[in-house]
């Protein structure tokens, strides 16, 4: 499977999803001299404004794809890297100052594991830092998995169906307060979005949700795809312009004791 991740088209809502980026980047305490790793880093552009803010010596950016880390070479240097791995796999050996992500552990099953496996990445006294979108729910997510679910695209995913392993606010606090992590700040939070129409949310989606979708289809089904999600979302939702798309996420801050 080549990566379907597309930075261009990511990038289209590049200020809307950078908010949710600086609010979990002040929840994160600077560490002079230290060591920051960002998983899922994507292109590399907010994690040079990571290594910058929290002083780091050393930060890593990791991520699996090679188009999103193709866009990254601009963003090092300084003490700023970029690394291609996988996050369920990812072990370097050492431990970080923060152990930071914004907007990749959704793409990850199993948060069961997922979470206390990553913990163990942060030192004493570090800081483990995420956010993970929420919106599963909206029409948006759900349309596009009913459209999934028709023919021809069911038997072109094999039956695949898009699982969510993003669980509630309160399991991620539990789950860290129980692992001994301390300063718990968890929230979940509602980013309000005045999207040109509801059009703009299937190019919104497409940059990311549909990606799913995209590495599983021939192009051309894709497409197909796609107008007939476009079709069903704007039956859904109404053609509105401007469209308020409202998109839910919860935010994670702790640190280990
Ligand atoms: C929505 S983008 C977020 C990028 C960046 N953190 C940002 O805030 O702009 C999600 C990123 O997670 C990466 N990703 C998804 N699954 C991954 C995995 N298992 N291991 C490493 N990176 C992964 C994708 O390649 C993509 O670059």
């Amino acid at each position: 499977m080549t990566s379907p991740w597309d930075p261009a088209q990511y990038g289209r809502f590049s200020n809307e999803r950078t908010q949710p980026f600086l609010d979990l980047l002040a929840m994160v305490a600077p560490v002079p001299g230290g060591r920051v790793v960002d998983l899922g880093c994507g292109t590399g552009e907010l994690t040079r404004l990571l290594h910058d803010r929290t002083a780091a010596a050393e930060t890593v950016g990791v991520d699996s794809s090679e188009t999103m880390l193709a866009n990254s070479a601009p963003f090092a240097g300084g003490g700023l890297r970029f690394e291609q791995a996988d996050i369920e796999t990812y072990s370097p050996g050492i431990r970080f100052d923060v152990v930071f992500s914004n907007a990749a552990y959704q793409w990850v099953p199993g948060h069961e594991t997922l979470i206390p496996g990553l913990t163990a990445l942060v030192a004493p006294g570090g800081q483990f830092a995420f956010q993970v979108p929420a919106n599963d729910d909206h029409a948006s997510h759900v349309v596009a998995r009913e459209v999934a679910a028709e023919e021809p695209y069911r038997t072109a995913l094999g039956g695949h169906a898009r699982t969510w392993p993003v669980m509630k606010p309160e399991w991620y606090a539990e789950t860290l307060d129980a692992l001994g992590f301390v300063d718990l700040n968890v929230r979940m939070q509602v980013y309000g979005h005045h999207l040109e129409s509801t059009a703009s949310v299937v190019e919104w989606v497409k940059g990311t949700y549909l990606t799913d979708y995209a590495r599983r289809m021939p192009a051309e089904l894709y497409e197909r795809y796609l107008v007939r999600y476009r079709e069903a979302l704007l039956a859904r939702l109404g053609e509105r312009s401007p469209f308020f798309y409202t998109y839910k996420r919860i935010l994670v801050h702790a640190r280990r004791a």
